[in-house]
């Protein structure tokens, strides 16, 4: 009798120490620094090491994803996306480097959009368009920082509270975005969002790659294969015409490998417009992964899967050097590419195209993997 207790006692405590070291382990997955401040209130760091020992760094300012350092074919890691090292240069830098944009990624025409009759403007901050939810859109707002500690790999959730009316859009939105980076190299990036007034989202991630490391080169040479058969060609002013253009026999199909650089300099109507490519791909969505792009000098390749119905390919038209990054790196032209999953570019006005509306009492819910592999 005496042993059965001894030995049931032997048991607890055992149980008491695995998840007590469970907790403490969870607990080194996420470390939370101090960036700097802004209006009083601090801004995080958050740097989140996952069991193969590779290490992203997110920051609430914004909600930015700031470092992604992964292994190349060799092994060695490299950082491959772009940041600043501190908040003062973040302030004065480029804004959409990492961060979540929202409400409304991409473009509304002409700063205005019609809801029920009513006309909402919205400001323009790209000529006489709004661009990535306007100037104070929530790739500049300090989100909170929830680290998510019985996540079973590491985890942060920022939530936000957008009032109403916020850069002219209607209804008080809730929004959250959790990052979880799991032990297989994937970012997964859910998405929640509700509203008390009808209202339009797009919400997106604005991460800039270059497979090579930041700052190492271009990324002409990265092949990239976009499981998508139509885009949405634009003006000159960047606004989708309304046509869906098949991609085939153009320079725009990436169904099958091609490098950026391949046809990025022919003479097509869209690679003009767009100064490069800068297009939504409407995306088949029949495979798992939606886009994967390879760089053969290192073999890291990058995967993306979205559930949205929309991929903005941008070739890093309008970087020039001037943003000095992490470590001095330099971010010149076409130095790095993004993959913004998503809705249509200015979706509110076309109403042939997937509807971008949230009503009170609709929950949006969105998720997005970044994976990243060797190859
Ligand atoms: C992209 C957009 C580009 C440019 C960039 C920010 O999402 O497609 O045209 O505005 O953001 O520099």
């Amino acid at each position: 009798m005496m042993k059965k207790i001894q030995l049931l006692s032997l048991i607890m405590v055992a149980v008491i120490f695995i998840s007590c070291n469970q907790a403490t382990k969870n607990k080194e997955m996420v470390k939370k620094d101090v960036f700097g401040t802004q209006d009083g209130k601090e801004v995080y760091l958050l740097t989140l090491t996952n069991k193969p020992g590779n290490v992203i760094r997110l920051t609430n300012y914004g909600a930015k994803i700031y470092w992604i350092e992964v292994p190349d074919k060799n092994g060695k890691k490299d950082n491959i996306t772009f940041g600043y090292d501190t908040f003062d240069e973040t302030l004065k830098g480029d804004k959409y480097f990492g961060s979540i944009v929202g409400r409304f990624a991409n473009r509304i025409a002409n700063a205005k959009f019609t809801l029920d009759g009513v006309v909402y403007n919205t400001p323009a901050n790209d000529g006489p368009n709004t661009l990535h939810g306007g100037p104070l859109g929530w790739h500049s707002v300090l989100w909170n920082t929830e680290v998510l500690r019985d996540s079973k790999f590491p985890a942060v959730k920022f939530t936000y509270v957008s009032p109403d009316m916020e850069e002219g859009f209607p209804g008080t939105v809730n929004a959250s975005v959790t990052y979880t980076w799991n032990d297989n190299n994937e970012i997964v990036m859910d998405y929640v969002c509700t509203t008390d007034k009808k209202t339009v989202i797009n919400v997106t991630n604005h991460a800039y790659f270059n497979l090579h490391g930041a700052g190492n080169g271009d990324i002409l040479d990265h092949v990239v294969t976009l499981k998508a058969s139509a885009f949405t060609p634009v003006d000159s002013v960047m606004i989708p015409t309304g046509e869906i253009r098949k991609v085939e026999g153009t320079p725009f199909d990436f169904n099958t490998p091609h490098a950026i650089g391949e046809r990025i300099g022919e003479k097509y109507d869209q690679l003009i417009l767009g100064k490069g490519y800068d297009h939504n791909y409407i995306l088949d969505n029949k495979e798992e992964v939606d886009v994967t792009v390879y760089e053969p000098v290192s073999g890291r390749m990058l995967e993306v899967i979205t559930d949205q119905p929309g991929m903005q390919l941008y070739s890093g038209n309008f970087l020039d050097g001037t943003q000095i990054g992490h470590g001095g790196k330099v971010f010149k032209y076409r130095s790095g590419m993004c993959l913004e999953s998503g809705h249509y570019p200015d979706s509110p006005n076309h109403s042939d195209f997937p509807t971008t509306v949230l009503n009170p009492g609709e929950t949006l819910k969105s998720t997005t993997i970044y994976r990243f592999s060797v190859k």
